[in-house]
């Protein structure tokens, strides 16, 4: 207890007291725990993802992006084309004030080697509502791999503030179902504008 007038305080000598001590340790203690969970969620959860990390120019992503899109895009959204990858083929995708670009159109089931970076600033690729996240930087390429195991229309936000069009950064990735009647659901299906 402080009783000393403030003046005279010598505050690393006060004793502190047994509560304040109690909560500086559970503080301490949920704080390492909280730390090893940053490892152990690389085993459980299924979050956090290893992935690979190269450097790059943010023009010569951008390219191989543009290229990418360009070989396998199948049809358009709201000008923003919607680009379905061959059989084992690398997927790019590109952020950039402030869309996810392209759309991209995944098959359940298989394997895909996504790359992702960004042209300008530094983006969070958020995938809901698996809620898969990853920092995105310009001059990085990340790389992960991953398996769709669900079929359905999944929203890519970016979590890092990246100025004023930042909420309206959105983007997207279908997956589909091959395996499913006719290979038609619908994603696959006409039934789309
Ligand atoms: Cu990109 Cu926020």
């Amino acid at each position: 207890m402080a009783i000393s007038p403030p003046g005279r305080i010598i505050w690393w000598n006060e004793p502190v007291e047994r509560t304040e001590l109690i909560w500086i340790v559970i503080a301490f203690l949920w704080g390492l725990f909280m730390f090893g969970f940053m490892i152990a969620w690389h085993f459980v959860g299924g979050q956090n993802l290893n992935k690979e990390a190269y450097r790059v120019t943010p023009s010569g992503y951008e390219e191989k992006v543009e290229q990418f899109a360009a070989k396998y895009k199948v049809r358009e959204e709201k000008g923003i084309p919607v680009v379905k990858p061959g059989a084992g083929a690398e997927v790019y995708l590109l952020g950039r004030v402030w869309q996810w670009w392209p759309i991209l159109e995944l098959e359940k089931g298989r394997s895909y080697r996504i790359h992702i970076s960004s042209a300008d600033l530094q983006h969070g690729f958020s995938l809901q509502p698996v809620n898969i996240n990853i920092q995105v930087h310009p001059g990085y390429e990340h790389v992960i791999t991953l398996t769709p195991t669900e079929a359905g229309e999944f929203g890519i936000v970016c979590n890092e503030f990246c100025g004023l069009g930042h909420h309206t950064m959105t983007g997207k990735i279908y997956v589909t179902d091959q395996k499913k009647a006719g290979g038609e659901n619908r994603f696959a299906g006409g039934d789309r504008p």
